[in-house]
């Protein structure tokens, strides 16, 4: 595996590697890797012939009262994590290498879609996520991109980005991986302490409940929504910023539920925020 710090490197050396038709599946990520990003990886090991995984803190997507300081961050266990599971190239690149002017004039934004769920409560939030993800591919150039579906809402923008901008990259969006005991895998819960991480399986619980409500026939979104609120009604110390029942592609909320809509949630544990989400048509898989 090679490590590559900089835009003009990373361009060179898939330049090459791109000989003979060879092509290029990528997996942006933040670092801090846990089993869910490896999955990932093994995905793009499938997907191409080149593996390219990039490892950037994005500032642009952090808002002021946000974790950029103390996002997790452990790049020689990252490194070693992507050797082994078979990364060919790992980009990364240092905030000055990718945002050369200081903050970018130019942004890709995507209002209506980027204002809901996440996004109301993150304002710019996603502004950062598709512009970042946006150089990203063009820097990487990749034939593929593979994203976590546990950032539900990202994937749909970061899907419509590329159709509606023409881009030549096929995503796919693998499902959300998980704990033995439901907790969404995430470098955050490393925020969480024992007590907090034993209560944060209430999320899980919670978009369980209402799918299952679903699975057994119910399809009126206001009882699926009470059936999850009903969880964390009996879970006092989880602050719960939104819980949503949504259509996946315009991510307007339902009112009659089918098996592809999905219900969203993102609540605080402590000061740590969390989120997850379930397609009602998974429900007990
Ligand atoms: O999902 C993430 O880790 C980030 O939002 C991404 C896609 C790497 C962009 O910074």
């Amino acid at each position: 595996m090679q490590i590559v710090r900089t835009r003009d490197e990373l361009r060179d050396v898939l330049n090459g590697a791109r000989a003979g038709g060879r092509r290029v599946a990528f997996v942006p990520t933040m670092g801090y890797l846990h089993e869910g990003h490896l999955r990932l990886v093994d995905r793009a090991r499938q997907l191409g012939d080149i593996v390219v995984l990039s490892i950037f803190v994005n500032p642009l997507q952090f808002g002021p009262s946000e974790d950029l300081a103390s996002y997790p961050r452990d790049f020689d266990r990252d490194a070693r994590l992507a050797h082994a599971r078979g990364v060919d190239f790992l980009f990364a690149p240092a905030v000055e290498e990718m945002y050369p002017n200081g903050r970018p004039l130019v942004t890709v934004t995507a209002p209506t879609l980027s204002d809901r769920l996440c996004g109301k409560y993150r304002p710019g939030h996603f502004e950062g996520v598709l512009t970042v993800v946006n150089k990203l591919f063009n820097i990487v150039r990749p034939d593929f991109a593979v994203f976590g579906r546990k950032d539900f809402q990202q994937v749909v923008l970061v899907r419509r980005m590329v159709e509606d901008l023409d881009m030549q990259v096929i995503i796919d969006a693998l499902p959300t991986v998980r704990e033995p005991d439901g907790l969404a895998m995430s470098s955050r819960n490393t925020y969480l302490s024992p007590d907090e991480r034993q209560r944060a399986l209430s999320i899980y619980r919670a978009i369980t409940a209402g799918a299952r409500v679903f699975r057994d026939g119910e399809t009126s979104a206001a009882a699926i929504l009470d059936a999850v609120r009903a969880v964390f009604a009996a879970e006092p110390d989880i602050v719960v910023q939104y819980i949503e029942l949504v259509n996946p592609r315009t991510l307007d909320p339902v009112t009659t539920a089918g098996p592809e809509d999905v219900l969203a949630v993102a609540a605080f544990v402590g000061r740590t925020r969390l989120i997850d989400n379930m397609t009602l048509g998974d429900a007990g898989a």
